[in-house]
């Protein structure tokens, strides 16, 4: 069981097989599905996912619980799926670049968006691939017509590197400077870790 990681507003923990019926729920939604580019999968092609995430060094996931809504007290190794809102994950797939991470992040409950939860997790997740990973640039891909998601990155610092128009998509990237890091490193240090 790998480490969670607590914040102000979220918990991010590990991606448990018990988080996969509900994940599963949210992704037949085309409009989740449209703004993350995912593919719709079996809920057996989940819990596959679910482990190959596991597996993959050159992929990190966690869960994103929302405080407000954790039932009882926090325990690490508890799925906790009554809170759970979201997912961020960092994907090193550069063949040329291996600290670089591409960052995927989704608040996928309605009533948890517009509360700086993909904000923390975003941040927070930065703070986690510099400090394990060593991670020197970080990539979002964005489609275009993603207004939220594009202000929320760009407000984190992220700049606009290409953009596709065949997959209408943006890319922006983020590069950690020796200030971000120090700012990232500082945010690090207010976040509690569960092992
Ligand atoms: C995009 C997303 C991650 C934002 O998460 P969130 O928790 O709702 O956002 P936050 O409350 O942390 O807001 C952070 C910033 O995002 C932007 N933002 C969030 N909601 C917005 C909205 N409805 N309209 C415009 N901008 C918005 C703002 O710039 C905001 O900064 P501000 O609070 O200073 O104004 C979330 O809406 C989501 O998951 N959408 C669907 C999946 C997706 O598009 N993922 C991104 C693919 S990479």
């Amino acid at each position: 069981m790998g480490m969670s990681l607590e914040g102000q507003k979220v918990i991010m923990v590990p991606y448990m097989e018990a988080h996969v019926p509900k994940y599963h729920v949210w992704m037949q939604d085309p409009a989740l599905l449209q703004a993350t580019g995912s593919e719709h999968l079996s809920l057996q092609e989940e819990y596959d996912m679910q482990l190959s995430w596991n597996q993959d060094p050159l992929k990190k996931t966690f869960i994103v619980l929302d405080k407000e809504m954790v039932e009882g007290k926090f325990v690490h190794g508890d799925p906790h799926v009554e809170a759970m809102v979201g997912d961020v994950n960092i994907y090193m797939n550069d063949l040329d670049d291996p600290q670089l991470a591409e960052i995927e992040i989704m608040i996928a409950e309605p009533k948890s968006r517009g509360k700086g939860l993909g904000k923390e997790s975003v941040l927070m997740m930065m703070a986690y691939a510099v400090q394990n990973f060593g991670i020197h640039v970080f990539r979002a891909k964005i489609g275009e017509s993603n207004g939220s998601s594009l202000s929320m990155f760009r407000k984190l610092g992220f700049e606009e590197a290409s953009h596709s128009e065949i997959f209408k998509e943006v890319t922006l990237e983020l590069a950690v400077t020796e200030q971000k890091r120090e700012e990232l490193s500082l945010l690090f240090g207010g976040v509690v870790t569960h092992t």
